[in-house]
């Protein structure tokens, strides 16, 4: 009898470790990126292939408010919630007010950071879109901090 019972405790082991990857992969964020509504955003001349190097939403109310979500659902599981880092990537309430913040800011957005082989941060240019970037830089320049 001492068969089935070894299958069975073999299959729990085998359920408690399937349940905690899922777990796992579930506190890491979902690697998909999200895509963003933005079409009551104006449109930006050039579309998603000419990319400007300056934020045309500074300071727009409805762009900081699309951002807002954009950030929480593409970009807080590394940058941390309200942009505040908890360590795995920089704080992005530091980032440069300005045009050498932006460009900065859309360089990261659009080609992401890879080193060593290694992807620290993926791109989101193309699969975003320039509107939903520069949404998104209008709420991190909202919450930028000197401190
Ligand atoms: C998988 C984790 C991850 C995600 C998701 C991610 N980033 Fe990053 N990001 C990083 C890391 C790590 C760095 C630092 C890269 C380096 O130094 O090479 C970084 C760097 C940056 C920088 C440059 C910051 C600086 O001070 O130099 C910006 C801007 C940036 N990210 C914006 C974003 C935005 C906007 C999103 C969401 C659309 C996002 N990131 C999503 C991990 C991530």
């Amino acid at each position: 009898m001492t068969f089935p019972t070894g299958r069975a405790v073999l299959a729990a082991a085998a359920a408690i470790a399937s349940f905690s990857i899922a777990t796992n992969l579930h506190a890491h964020g979902d690697v998909t990126p999200q895509p963003v509504d933005t079409t009551a955003l104006p449109d930006i001349a050039g579309g998603n292939d000419a990319w400007t190097t300056e934020n045309p939403y500074t300071g727009n109310a409805k762009a900081i408010e699309i951002g807002q979500s954009a950030y929480g659902q593409n970009c807080a599981r590394c940058h941390g919630l309200e942009a505040i880092s908890g360590g795995i990537a920089p704080d992005l309430r530091y980032l440069e007010l300005g045009s050498s913040g932006d460009e900065w800011f859309v360089e990261r957005f659009r080609h992401g950071s890879s080193h060593d082989g290694k992807v620290y941060m993926p791109p989101f240019g193309d699969v975003l879109g320039q509107k939903a970037g520069w949404a998104i830089r209008a709420w991190l320049e909202s919450k930028h901090t000197d401190e």
